[in-house]
């Protein structure tokens, strides 16, 4: 039998759903914001509360906008578009409250949220599905693996959503019939860089179509990657980022910061955090996003488990001018991690490690004697247990910064200035 509950939302959790409660318990509903009145469908009762799909919205907070994007509520890219622009930032603080409090720090270190702009998204991984008689082209769905065809993206770079018209055409005649594939689609220095994932072999007559696609809409490269192979379909221009002045190779798909404003928000405080400092090691350093900012006034050396995104830091470097010292080494920081001894030859760390974490080289962190820990996190879960481990190690965190560069959804990046008293 349905159950419903009428309830008022007072907060939004970790996930952004709405909360209220029922007989003291907590309700969840997602699609809520604080002062909604609504009904809601029971859907699972769990320890921690009752889990509930809207069902109507008997009268509607005062914190709500219209959303500007007509796949809004299908498409699960952007849950958080309703909420008006004062409680999305409260609410990203909020968020950096929850990872903090759950691990017993200090609130009071925690700055205003840096929020990039709509249609700023510079890398974007869209799914296609060759249907019977038509190609889907889009996004997930909220928690589900049906795909949303999307014709519109307030959050992404208008100069990747030029190309999706044609893509939607290229794809429809290339992908054979229920075939999927993953695109990844990237704004590089030298225009949008393509890489297709897809279980299907490229006959002579896809691939002269994907071709004539890239010189039609002026593709940097197109390489398609069937199981694990990459193939460059047509390199045009080889595809480049100026990280800091410095320009570096972009592999097909590199990890590059999701927009500009959030790069330039995280570089500035990180190198803010390093001022007064010699010698900086930058862990889990990617293309060098830190440390060729960081070279311009400090010894660095850049530390990651890659070898793709390490070559193209040494390329960078090798072109680079008015850098200090830089040594990049590869090497696997979960197996290996540096250790307080070798930590020693450092002034600060920066670390800025997958969404996993970085558990291990955490603890090391927290028996060493560096002065100074930047942590910059893609995950306030991992954030918040990571952190816990170095101010148990004796650090004081002193300033949290929330970088928000995935707008209108839960995602959060953090950046935690840490020091040794
Ligand atoms: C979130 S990205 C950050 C990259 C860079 N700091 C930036 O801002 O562009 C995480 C980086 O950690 C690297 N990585 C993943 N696992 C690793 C490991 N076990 N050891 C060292 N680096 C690793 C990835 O290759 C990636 O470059």
């Amino acid at each position: 039998m349905t159950e419903i509950l009428e309830v008022k939302i007072t907060a939004l959790g970790a996930q952004g759903d709405g909360i209220g409660a029922h007989d003291g318990t907590p309700v969840f509903v997602p699609g809520t914001a604080p002062g909604d009145l609504v009904r809601a469908v029971i859907s699972e009762k769990r320890r921690n509360g009752i889990y509930t799909q809207l069902e109507a919205i008997v009268e509607p907070s005062a914190d709500r906008i219209e959303p500007g994007c007509k796949h809004f509520n299908k498409c699960g890219g952007c849950q958080l578009q309703f909420l008006s622009g004062d409680t999305y930032r409260r609410w990203l603080k909020e968020r950096a409250e929850m990872t903090l409090s759950h691990r017993g720090l200090p609130l009071d270190v925690i700055a205003e949220p840096i929020i990039s702009p709509p249609k700023s998204r510079r890398r974007v991984a869209l799914k296609a599905l060759q249907m019977p008689g038509r190609l889907i082209l889009g996004f997930n769905e909220r928690q589900s693996h049906k795909l949303v065809d999307v014709t519109e993206c307030p959050v992404t770079r208008e100069e990747i959503l030029a190309v999706l018209p044609a893509l939607r055409t290229v794809l429809k005649s290339v992908l054979k019939k229920r075939m999927t594939a993953d695109i990844h689609l990237t704004l590089s220095g030298t225009g949008v860089d393509m890489l297709v994932d897809s279980a299907m072999e490229l006959d002579l007559a896809a691939r002269e179509q994907l071709v004539d696609f890239a010189n039609a809409e002026d593709i940097a490269a197109i390489h398609w990657r069937d199981q694990g192979f990459v193939d460059p379909v047509i390199i045009r221009r080889e595809p480049v980022m100026t990280l800091s002045g410095v320009r570096v190779p972009l592999a097909p798909a590199a990890f590059i910061q999701a927009t500009e404003d959030g790069e330039a928000a995280l570089v500035r405080e990180v190198v803010t955090a390093c001022e007064g400092y010699a010698r900086v090691a930058d862990l889990f350093c990617g293309l060098g996003t830190f440390s060729f900012p960081l070279a311009k006034n400090h010894q660095v050396l850049a530390v990651e488990g890659a070898k793709q995104p390490l070559e193209a830091l040494k390329l960078g470097l090798n072109q680079a001018t008015g850098l200090r010292q830089v040594l990049a080494q590869h090497r696997d920081l979960y197996r290996r991690p540096m250790t307080a001894d070798e930590l020693a030859a450092f002034d600060v760390v920066v670390f800025d490690p997958p969404r996993a974490g970085a558990k291990e080289q955490a603890a090391e962190l927290a028996k060493s004697q560096v002065k100074r820990i930047v942590a910059v996190s893609c995950n306030p879960n991992s954030f918040g247990r990571d952190a816990r481990t170095l101010v148990d190690g004796g650090y004081i965190l002193e300033k949290l910064v929330p970088v928000d560069q995935f707008l209108w959804s839960p995602h959060l990046e953090l950046v935690g200035v840490f020091t040794r008293p």
